[in-house]
């Protein structure tokens, strides 16, 4: 009893005897789970020589060298990766880190990095940059301080999943364009690119089996760019462009590389305009179909009452699968109108002939969407993935082992893990990034909806209503961005950044660990990153609105 005591007292002690945040120190973001701060001596990382393990796997080792080119450009030395016995910056492998946990400990005379995974050490590295100068990101900097003060980092995520998603077929953007949306992630220690491939306005993904999905769904006559109802206001521009499947892989590669999983989305059964145009003979009326140049929900949808839909929706996902390794693949499944359903005879002979029928709480159409998804759901169990589904899919009966992304706001992920299924907070008030970034809308790009700036994102808490007992099925936190009014890169970063700041402290940081005012401070490194990355970002955060050089329609436009 009094050994327990006498550690408990001991610990009491240590804790105390931790050093506050110093201010001259930047801090990172996700904030890491434990700092402390353990002395008043220097490292100067301008005098080190990067050394490692040399049983790093061959990723790990990558980033390591990738690391050490940026150092010896940014400080005009060859720096050589050399074995474990140098002193200064070391990299060692060690097992007991979990997969993506690190830790850095700085001393006056080397720094040393632990981690057991290509993550652990991308994180470690990401989490170093940015104590560093902005030398660093390639600014030239003659007074540059190299320095870092004595601190011990430990760091892991609190979710496993943490996921940021594009649309593509609102906008397409290049290759190029989403390989530098997967650094940004990375460098959040960002692990889940939902990749939202296919939408009534364009089709992205090449599909061997059905070429005409691109050849013709992937182009529209042009794009509505101020209201989403009439009167429209129209570019009257084409857009087109889709992913070979050459191009995908690419992309799947670029994304393991930073630790990033890519979960595709083929949306179904709504939001398939597209589709439809190119095979009409998957529509309730038989078409003809013309792939959407406005936004909202289209009544058009795919008919469920055919085989042939679920051919066709079986051959794109044996591709998809092809293309994409992750083990789980999204189905939409969000805004499905049923009225087609309700007047096609192919659609009502299937409800007749499962039996379903209306009931207090749903519609025998709102069941056949869930014969849908159970259908889909199966194939892709039995080929060994799992689904994820926008909230929609609870309406009605929901089979076991599906994930649910909850988007209109948090009650479908609440409810969803209170029937024991797993869930992704994805709630549109907080991590839509398609909302206008401040409150001074007139002075924003036109968005879709609502002002949520970054503090509003920052509040958002994962497990508020989820009883205890049913927390364990949030899998994680996600922010969406929906690309409408999106058309540009600049627009694009500038929608996503600083937000995804706030995201990443939502996904990796305890709940303690999340501070407003110390994110804030630490908000303005990470600008001066983006801008020596060359990446816009909104300077709400100082109350400054708007994206400079923006030439399109702004909010409160008619
Ligand atoms: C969605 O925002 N329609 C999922
Ligand atoms: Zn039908």
């Amino acid at each position: 009893m009094k050994f327990k005591l006498s550690l408990i007292a001991l610990a009491i002690m240590a804790a105390c005897s931790q050093k506050e945040y110093p201010n001259e120190t930047i801090g990172i973001i996700p904030q890491p789970q434990v700092v402390n701060y353990t002395g008043e001596g220097r490292f100067n990382v301008a005098e080190a020589v990067v050394s490692c393990d040399s049983k790093f796997d061959d990723l790990s080792l990558s980033h390591i060298a990738d690391f050490n080119n940026k150092l010896s450009y940014a400080l005009h030395k060859n720096m050589v990766v050399e074995d474990l016995q140098g002193k200064g910056i070391r990299f060692v492998l060690d097992k007991n880190c979990k997969p993506e946990e690190y830790s850095i400990e700085v001393k006056k005379d080397k720094l040393t990095v632990k981690a057991s995974t290509a993550s652990g050490v991308l994180y470690a590295i990401a989490s170093i940059s940015q104590l560093l100068p902005d030398a660093y990101f390639g600014v030239e900097q003659a007074d540059a301080d190299w320095t870092l003060p004595e601190v011990t980092i430990k760091d892991w995520p609190r979710f496993g999943y943490r996921g940021m998603h594009l649309d593509v077929s609102r906008h397409f953007f290049s290759v190029d364009v989403v390989k530098k949306y997967l650094d940004v992630m990375a460098f959040h220690k960002i692990n889940r690119f939902h990749w939202h491939l296919t939408d009534d306005q364009g089709w992205r993904i090449e599909i061997k089996k059905y070429p005409k999905l691109t050849e013709i769904g992937s182009k529209r006559d042009e794009t509505v760019i101020l209201k989403r109802f009439n009167p429209l206001v129209c570019d009257g521009t084409p857009h087109s462009g889709y992913y070979t499947q050459e191009e995908i892989r690419s992309v799947v590669d670029y994304a393991e590389n930073l630790g990033i999983t890519v979960v595709p989305e083929i949306d179904l059964p709504g939001h398939m305009i597209a589709a439809l145009a190119a095979y009409p003979e998957l529509g309730c009326t038989g078409g003809p179909y013309k792939v959407w140049t406005r936004w909202g929900v289209a009544n058009e949808v795919l008919c469920p009452g055919k085989e042939k839909t679920f051919e066709f929706i079986e051959g794109v996902l044996d591709e998809v699968m092809e293309l994409f390794p992750s083990e789980y693949i999204h189905i939409g499944g969000d805004e499905c109108p049923k009225v087609e359903w309700e007047k096609c005879p192919d659609c009502q002979k299937r409800i007749a002939e499962l039996g379903l029928k209306t009931d207090d709480e749903h519609t025998a159409e709102q069941y056949l969407q869930n014969y849908v998804t159970e259908r889909v759901q199966k194939y892709l169990n039995d080929h060994g993935r799992k689904i994820i589904g926008w909230d929609e899919v609870l309406e009605g009966k929901l089979a076991e082992g599906a994930t649910v992304m909850s988007w209109r706001g948090a009650k479908g992920g609440i409810e969803a893990a209170k029937q024991g299924y797993d869930a992704i907070m994805t709630p549109g008030g907080y991590v839509y990034f398609d909302y206008y970034q401040s409150d001074s809308v007139s002075r924003e790009p036109f968005a879709i909806c609502c002002p949520c700036p970054i503090e509003k994102t920052y509040s958002f808490e994962a497990y508020d209503g989820i009883p205890e007992e049913a927390q364990n099925h949030i899998l994680g936190v996600q922010a969406n961005l929906w690309t409408e009014y999106v058309a540009t890169e600049p627009h694009l970063f500038y929608m996503v950044l600083p937000r995804m700041d706030a995201l990443s402290e939502l996904q990796w940081c305890a709940p303690e660990r999340k501070d407003y005012e110390r994110f804030k401070k630490d908000v303005a490194r990470m600008l001066r990153i983006y801008d020596a990355l060359g990446y816009t970002y909104s300077r709400n955060i100082y109350g400054e609105p708007g994206l400079p050089g923006y030439d399109g329609p702004l909010g409160g436009s008619k």
